[in-house]
């Protein structure tokens, strides 16, 4: 069984993907984690950002075995992951990696494309958005709480930023697919979201 959850930035789609992995006993594949690992790689051997063949070469080397989450969540990565993840030779070679992480294993997947582009053929496709207010408001709170300095307005324009960026690009863009049941978590709490997906699940099932 596969559960595909995609959705924009700060929807909520980590935490939720990770609650109902854990509940239904299902392994939790987080591919934004993934470009993220790609990013800091680049950024920390200096890679240049400008220089596509160079970003597809670091891709390929890297082993998405030691994905370190304490390094890939820094504005630094975040700032520059979308240009990183918009090459379609990048993607390729992650997405690869993505589907042998998820061979023979009941998943929940979560990033942009995974009901697009890794597994369309998902038995149950879910496009989870917030309104951008608290979508930045969420994450705002969440660099707090990780001791970090951070401005409520700031954070919205780089949310705004980076979904421009992931909806524009021409390889495999953020969009809800036509067969995913689109949840709108405004306003709800995550216990809330988590039921109503469960419910959808078991309908399905
Ligand atoms: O989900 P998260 O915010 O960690 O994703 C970081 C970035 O990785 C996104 O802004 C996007 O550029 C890229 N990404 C992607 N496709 C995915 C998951 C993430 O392009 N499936």
């Amino acid at each position: 069984m596969q559960i595909a959850i995609d959705g924009p930035a700060g929807s909520g789609k980590s935490t939720i993907a990770k609650i109902l992995a854990k509940n239904l006993g299902f392994k939790h594949i987080d591919t934004g984690a993934y470009y993220r690992w790609v990013t800091y790689r680049v950024l920390s051997e200096n890679v240049n950002l400008q220089n596509a063949a160079a970003l597809i070469r670091t891709a390929e080397q890297t082993d998405f075995a030691q994905i370190d989450e304490t390094k890939i969540r820094s504005k630094e990565v975040t700032e520059n992951v979308s240009t990183v993840s918009a090459l379609p030779e990048v993607r390729r070679c992650v997405v690869a990696q993505q589907r042998l992480a998820a061979r023979g294993s009941d998943i929940v997947m979560e990033g942009r494309d995974i009901g697009s582009v890794v597994f369309p053929d998902a038995e149950l496709k879910i496009f989870l958005t917030a309104s951008v207010e608290e979508r930045a408001r969420r994450r705002y709170q969440e660099l707090l709480d990780k001791g970090e300095k951070a401005d409520l307005a700031e954070t919205q324009k780089d949310i705004v930023e980076r979904d421009r960026k992931d909806s524009m690009r021409h390889a495999s863009p953020l969009r809800k697919v036509d067969d995913a049941v689109e949840v709108d978590t405004t306003g709800l709490t995550i216990e809330q979201v988590v039921e109503k997906i469960t419910e959808i699940y078991k309908e399905r099932k």
